[in-house]
């Protein structure tokens, strides 16, 4: 026998053409509101799937269920926060709606929340969680790998759950939300910055009807996701990597560069010279784009004019080691120790610069 919680529950469910599944889980969710969190309501999120969704909530009749029926940028994170930003409840629940969370974990994640945590998941990983049969090696492979690669973020075990609990107010604190793909749960631990993670061990099932919407698409949303969450949590270390191999391309590519312009052009400074130059602007697009991206509202012209300014310690001392080199070695092996040496004299004055002066932040 459940003791009744006078708490506010919202439940959130995303559904892309989940008509078979439905029934059910409104059933399961029903049971839970009966037996322990009468206070409990449910918003279905359909991204206007057409199958029939609309007039199945209808028909159910039950005033605690609402449909909300979005028609614009289908999607499974977007829709989770129209279903957080509409939420009235005090605490926000978000599941599956194929049947593979089991709807009877809600109170004890509700629970969590009360007794102090400030994010809690239904978790596949924790002690007593299970995984149903029959996920391929594949499937399985996949997801410990995308698990291993939120590890920079949090040290949740189970991290890429879709079974979620929070409260409303903790969701609106949440800065620059930035819902792609299918990762919501991460995001918002990271952007809501919970640190007091539980996780509620769930067994999750295998769905039963319907079919998964889970694509390579969404794989490769999941990359850049991470991408731009590192650049959230860890801006200068990915801005310091980003510089460090835009160097090393642009190193490469003034090697090849000297190769082509000094068998082309007769002045060997004039050679060398030209492939400085635009091995640097190359250089200068790239940085732009990867090292310096959140700082692209300036001219670019001012930008380049700066880029130009602090390389030119490393470009000068490249130059006139390579010009020196060459009289004595051959092109590329002259071009490679200059490139090296301006290199090591350039990088890290030229990043503190670059940083502090033209990336104006
Ligand atoms: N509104 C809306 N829009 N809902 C969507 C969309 C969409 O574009 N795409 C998927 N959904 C809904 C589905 O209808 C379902 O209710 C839920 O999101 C999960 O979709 P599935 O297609 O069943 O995903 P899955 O089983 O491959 O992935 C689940 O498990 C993963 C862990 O293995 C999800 O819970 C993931 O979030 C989770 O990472
Ligand atoms: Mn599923």
């Amino acid at each position: 026998m459940h003791s009744m919680n006078p708490s506010t529950v919202t439940v959130i469910v995303p559904t892309y053409e989940e008509f078979d599944s439905l029934p059910s889980l409104i059933d399961a969710i029903e049971r839970v509101r009966d037996e322990s969190l009468p206070k409990l309501n449910v918003i279905v999120v359909d991204d206007n799937s057409q199958d029939g969704t609309e007039e199945l909530i209808g028909s159910l009749q039950k005033e605690w269920v609402r449909l909300l029926v979005r028609t614009q940028d289908r999607g499974l994170s977007p829709a989770v926060i129209a279903g957080l930003q509409s939420a009235s409840g005090e605490f926000c629940v978000v599941m599956d709606a194929d049947g593979s969370h089991p709807a009877s974990a809600i109170t004890a994640m509700i629970q969590a929340l009360q007794d102090g945590a400030d994010f809690a998941v239904g978790s596949r990983y924790i002690n007593g969680g299970t995984t149903e049969d029959g996920w391929g090696f594949l499937r399985w492979l996949n997801s410990k790998i995308a698990t291993l690669m939120a590890r920079p973020f949090t040290r949740v075990l189970d991290p890429m759950s879709g079974f979620l609990a929070l409260r409303k107010t903790t969701f609106l604190e949440a800065s620059e939300l930035n819902p792609v793909g299918y990762k919501i749960g991460l995001e918002l631990i990271v952007k809501c910055q919970c640190k007091n993670v539980s996780e509620v061990p769930i067994h999750f099932s295998t769905r039963l009807l319907g079919e998964s919407k889970l694509t390579l698409s969404v794989q490769w949303q999941y990359l850049q996701h991470v991408i731009r969450l590192l650049r959230y949590t860890r801006p200068t270390l990915v801005s310091f990597c980003s510089f460090a191999m835009v160097g090393l391309s642009g190193a490469v590519l003034y090697l090849l560069l000297l190769v082509a312009t000094t068998a082309m052009i007769t002045s060997v400074p004039l050679a060398i010279a030209l492939a400085v130059w635009l091995a640097m602007t190359w250089n200068f697009i790239w940085d732009r784009k990867y090292a310096f991206w959140n700082s692209r509202q300036q001219p670019i012209y001012t930008q380049y004019i700066g880029f130009v300014l602090i390389c030119s310690v490393g470009v000068l001392a490249n130059f006139f080691i390579t010009l020196a080199l060459s009289k004595s070695e051959a092109i590329p092996l002259a071009g490679l120790i200059g490139v090296s040496i301006g290199s090591a004299v350039g990088i890290i004055f030229n990043f503190l610069m670059t940083r502090l002066i033209v990336f104006r932040k």
